[in-house]
């Protein structure tokens, strides 16, 4: 079995002082003020894990809302949706661990089916991905047979298996304004589909665009009067919204993007304070990242990427369970691997 040497103090201490580096002032997370001890607790985990990865050949991909400790403790690589899609393509790895959600999980094996990839909980759902399913996507092109069917990458394999082309929220603008339909079939997110929709408009393009119900059950709740209430109380704040708030939310915001996007506009924008209508592991990184940007709290937490942990990806490593393992079916595969290519296609290349 395994024939590293044991773990010694002065390397748990130099463990612990990498960790509290990255992770000093990150203060997002209720219950987690990150100090020497909280770094030195977990620094056996960190090791192990990042031994294993060498044993395993594997990489970790964090995306930006999972607990800090993973994305800097651990990960490969850091990002959002669009950013991991990418990695997974390119990946040689024999394993890719993905701590995020499920439909990442699968859009990486979709990517690079020759890894094995595993989920750390496989109960990391997304209220978007889990709104519609492949029987629900025929019935509405049933309905509208002439619509270009586009699928935001919140979905699962089966609902990519029937759409023409994937998005997300940093390309999906670029993309829809492309695309020649006029009709387009945008599942599963209502709310984006509308910010979509008055997006074109504003830039000229009148695009039809119908939807299904779904809404992701973190941006959604966010509202204009809590933006009314904290500029009130903070002059000159900045306030910074994901696509997929509600359109009268992401129409009282100063700036609207993808978790990358968002990212960079903190990093780039003066100002004395910033709001973020997004998950609250995006506001973690940028304290990790920006610790000179102050922000004013506001933002929530997403139960399904709080679910991933460092025991989970341990264990994930070491023996994965059958439930950990991602697997497809070929021939759904191939068919939402041409909904994925077809998004590198046209996506922006910058
Ligand atoms: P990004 O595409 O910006 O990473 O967003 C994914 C997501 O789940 C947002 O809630
Ligand atoms: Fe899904 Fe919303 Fe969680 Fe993103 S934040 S994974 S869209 S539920």
């Amino acid at each position: 079995m395994e024939t590293s040497s044991p773990t010694t103090p002065a390397a748990l201490d130099a463990e612990a002082a990498r960790l509290l580096r990255a992770l000093l002032n990150v203060d997002c997370t209720p219950g987690h003020p990150w100090n020497y001890e909280a770094c030195r607790r977990i620094a056996p985990l960190t090791l192990e894990i990042n031994r294993l990865k060498k044993e395993k050949d594997a990489v970790i991909l964090t995306h930006s809302y999972v607990e800090p400790e993973i994305i800097y403790g651990v990960g490969d690589f850091k990002g959002d949706s669009y950013f991991l899609s990418l990695m997974a393509k390119q990946s040689q790895a024999k394993m890719i661990v993905f701590a995020g959600v499920v439909f990442m999980a699968e859009t990486a094996k979709i990517l690079s089916p020759a890894a094995t990839v595993v989920v750390p909980d496989r109960h990391s759902g997304c209220s978007l991905a889990d709104s519609i399913d492949g029987d629900g996507v025929r019935q509405l092109k049933a309905l509208y047979p002439d619509a270009t069917v586009v699928c935001y990458i919140n979905s699962t394999a089966d609902v990519k298996a029937e759409s023409d082309v994937c998005v997300t929220s940093g390309n999906v603008i670029d993309i829809i304004a492309k695309l020649p339909a006029r009709r387009i079939l945008f599942v599963p997110d209502r709310l984006m589909a509308e910010n979509v929709r008055l997006d074109l408009k504003r830039r000229g393009l009148a695009k039809e665009i119908i939807s299904s119900d779904g809404t992701c059950l973190v941006h959604d709740e966010f509202t204009v009067a809590q933006i009314t209430a904290a500029r009130a109380q903070f002059p000159g704040l900045k306030v910074v919204a994901h696509p997929e708030c509600p359109p009268d939310v992401a129409g009282a915001a100063d700036f609207v993007g993808s978790t990358g996007a968002m990212m960079k506009y903190v990093k780039t924008t003066t100002a004395p304070y910033f709001l973020m209508l997004t998950e609250c592991g995006l506001v973690g990184r940028l304290e990790a990242e920006a610790p000179e940007k102050h922000f004013i709290g506001g933002c929530r937490l997403c139960p399904y990427m709080k679910l991933n942990s460092l025991e989970k990806i341990r264990d994930a490593l070491l023996a994965p369970r059958p439930d950990q393992i991602v697997t497809l079916d070929e021939s759904l595969r191939l068919r939402a691997a041409r909904c994925i290519d077809r998004m590198f296609e046209l996506a922006p290349t910058d």
